[in-house]
């Protein structure tokens, strides 16, 4: 007999059973992300063969160059979601102000937040690269929503996840209630569920993920943290090994999957390190949270953070629970001799 084949829409509906109160408009917004990872995925796929590669003439709100898929894929996931009447709003990295459902549509009781493209620069070496985004209720009495209802403290999140462009497209989902992975099998166009209740592995894989480039900027507890990791200061056991692919989808996918600990950490120049709160690390330490590891700012979990801008950067160390707490005590130690 062949297996029962599941794919996330009957993966969305098992669950909306599971909660007798759902209108299925929740349901409705994750069906929606997945059709709108099937469109850019397509695109990615073809990247190299269509003349969509290279940057625009245009800067987003960070003053970085955004290429045209960023745009593609900006534009991709707010059709998908202006006229279904389950958002009141929206906000996406590539856009400093949130984004209002146009005035001919309904709107609703959810907010999303997404980085569209995550990890833009690999594109043109066919890297992987991914999207992230995160799903909040409404708080605002906004009639149309507001700042406030994208604005909030990742803990209040009720759905965050990621797509994966890599060898395979994937879609890695929670709500809080197991992490759940789909893969996409081009051949039928639909996401089959791969990866059910991913939790990572402990002990986990013994690799850290950080762009050692930055060492020179970096403060003396994360100097020595890395050191540590490396085996230098020959404090700890075997060496860890180092992965570093410089798109944080890909990274942590990797790391949910075989365990260690991704770093984005402060430095003398960037006091908050460079990743954005809202849309990527919060949805990414909702999935890891899930999923058994940690996500803190260094001394905070992420997800406690009470946010004040849209856009805010903040410091990152994600992964296995074991390895963040192990950065934790090294970052916590700077802060003892700093104050010292
Ligand atoms: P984005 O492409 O959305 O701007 O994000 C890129 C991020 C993240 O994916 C990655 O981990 C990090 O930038 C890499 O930064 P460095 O090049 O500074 O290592
Ligand atoms: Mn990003
Ligand atoms: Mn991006």
């Amino acid at each position: 007999m062949t297996r029962s084949v599941v794919t996330i829409e009957r993966h969305i509906v098992d669950q909306e059973r599971l909660h007798p109160e759902a209108t299925g408009a929740f349901s409705g917004i994750l069906y929606d992300m997945a059709l709108a990872a099937k469109m850019i995925s397509r695109e990615v796929n073809k990247a190299g063969l269509v003349d969509i590669l290279g940057a625009t003439d245009h800067q987003n709100v960070h003053g970085e160059i955004v290429k045209k898929l960023d745009e593609f894929a900006d534009d991709v996931i707010f059709k998908a979601f202006d006229h279904t009447g389950l958002l009141c709003c929206m906000a996406s990295e590539e856009n400093e102000e949130i984004l209002e459902i146009p005035a001919h549509f309904p709107t609703g009781k959810y907010s999303l937040l997404y980085d569209p493209l995550d990890g833009s620069s690999n594109i043109d070496a066919n890297i992987s690269v991914g999207t992230i985004f995160s799903v909040h209720r409404k708080v605002s009495d906004h009639p149309r929503g507001c700042e406030e209802d994208c604005i909030q403290v990742g803990r209040k999140q009720i759905a965050g996840g990621y797509v994966v462009y890599g060898s395979s497209t994937m879609l890695v989902y929670t709500t809080g209630n197991g992490v759940h992975g789909f893969t996409l099998d081009p051949s039928i166009g639909e996401f089959l569920l791969s990866h059910p209740n991913i939790r990572i592995p402990k002990p986990g894989k013994r690799i850290y993920s950080v762009n050692e480039g930055n060492y020179a900027r970096w403060h003396e507890g994360q100097r020595r943290l890395v050191d540590h990791l490396k085996g230098i200061d020959s404090r700890g056991g075997a060496p860890f090994s180092a992965r570093y692919v410089g798109s944080m989808v890909a990274d942590l996918h990797r790391t949910l999957l075989y365990g260690g600990l991704f770093m984005y950490p402060a430095d003398r120049e960037n006091p908050n390190g460079k990743l954005r709160l809202l849309y990527e690390a919060n949805p990414m330490a909702f999935v890891v949270e899930n999923a058994g590891g940690r996500a803190t700012d260094g001394c905070r979990d992420v997800l406690d953070i009470e946010p004040t801008s849209l856009h805010q950067r903040v410091p990152l160390y994600i992964g296995s629970a074991e390895f963040v707490d192990l950065a934790e005590r090294f970052v916590a130690e700077e802060a003892v001799a700093a104050a010292g």
